[in-house]
């Protein structure tokens, strides 16, 4: 498929979605997160990915945030409908059974770290830079930075980077927990796509199991997540994985999963 906004590749089982707006540092607006909710729907629906990569085009900016120049207009309503719409897509990356990595490769303001934060797994270079600009410019973050910033990193660290718009480097980020790595440059994409391959060798369905356990357990509270957790061990001691990963171990060969 063919977008206006997005680069879409995929190598092997991997699918790389490059945001891709240069004129304004891929800063997202409505039409952007329009494509990019329908390419994750798309990816979300095939079963020969295995793991998403999203990222942004060019050397300076993985995603500036959401577009200024659209929201300066606009009624509370439209605010209102494009932080649902970002909603609905970002939390697309949290719920699809693929494992979802942002290759964080610089700016990721606003709308951009937000992004950022509803992927599983953080890779940033380390020319990366995160921030929630938004009391700045007198709204506040709009895309789930309110909720996804505090439960990475914490109530007050959250607080402190929302209230002073603070702009904090990979390395800091690092040391905060925002993201899960720092590479150079360079070694972005490459260290992205190692990880994806580890990822893959691993059993997809138990790996879906088990993104599914994390984000409603970390919803809810433990009793109840354990619960879920009970339920999706026992279903994938339905799956022929369970029954090849376990027999290659006792075989002492490597196993061959299928995803089911
Ligand atoms: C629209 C943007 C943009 C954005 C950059 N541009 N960010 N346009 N929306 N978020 C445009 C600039 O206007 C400029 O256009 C071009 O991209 C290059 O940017 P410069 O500012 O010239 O580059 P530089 O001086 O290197 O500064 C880079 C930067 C800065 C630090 C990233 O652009 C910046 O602060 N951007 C805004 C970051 C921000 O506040 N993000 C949060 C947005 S609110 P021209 O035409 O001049 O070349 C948000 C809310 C989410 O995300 C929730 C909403 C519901």
């Amino acid at each position: 498929m063919m977008y206006e906004h997005l680069l879409v590749e995929t190598k092997g089982q991997v699918a790389i979605v490059t945001i891709n707006n240069p004129k304004t540092l891929n800063a997202l607006n409505s039409a952007t997160l329009t494509e990019l909710n329908a390419c994750l729907s798309d990816i979300e629906q095939s079963k020969d990915i295995r793991v998403t990569i999203v990222t942004g085009s060019g050397a300076k900016a993985f995603v500036a945030g959401a577009d200024i120049s659209e929201m300066v207009n606009a009624t509370p309503a439209e605010g209102r409908a494009m932080s649902l719409l970002a909603k609905e897509t970002f939390s697309r990356l949290e719920t699809m059974p693929q494992v979802t990595i942002a290759a964080v490769n610089g700016f990721a303001l606003g709308g951009g770290c937000e992004l950022s934060m509803a992927c599983d797994i953080r890779i940033a270079s380390e020319k990366a830079v995160f921030g929630q600009p938004e009391c700045g410019l007198g709204i506040l973050p709009g895309f789930g930075g309110t909720q996804r910033l505090a439960r990475l990193i914490g109530k007050g660290r959250a607080k402190e980077l929302i209230f002073t718009c603070d702009r904090i480097d990979a390395q800091e980020a690092y040391r905060i927990g925002l993201v899960n790595k720092v590479v150079p440059a360079e070694e972005l994409m490459d260290a992205c796509m190692a990880m994806a391959e580890k990822i893959q060798g691993n059993g997809s369905y138990a790996i879906a199991l088990a993104k599914a356990s994390i984000e409603t357990g970390t919803d809810t509270d433990l009793a109840n997540g354990l619960a879920v957790e009970a339920t999706n061990f026992g279903l994938s001691f339905a799956t022929h994985d369970k029954k090849e990963g376990m027999t290659a171990f006792l075989e002492k060969r490597k196993a061959v999963f299928v995803g089911e």
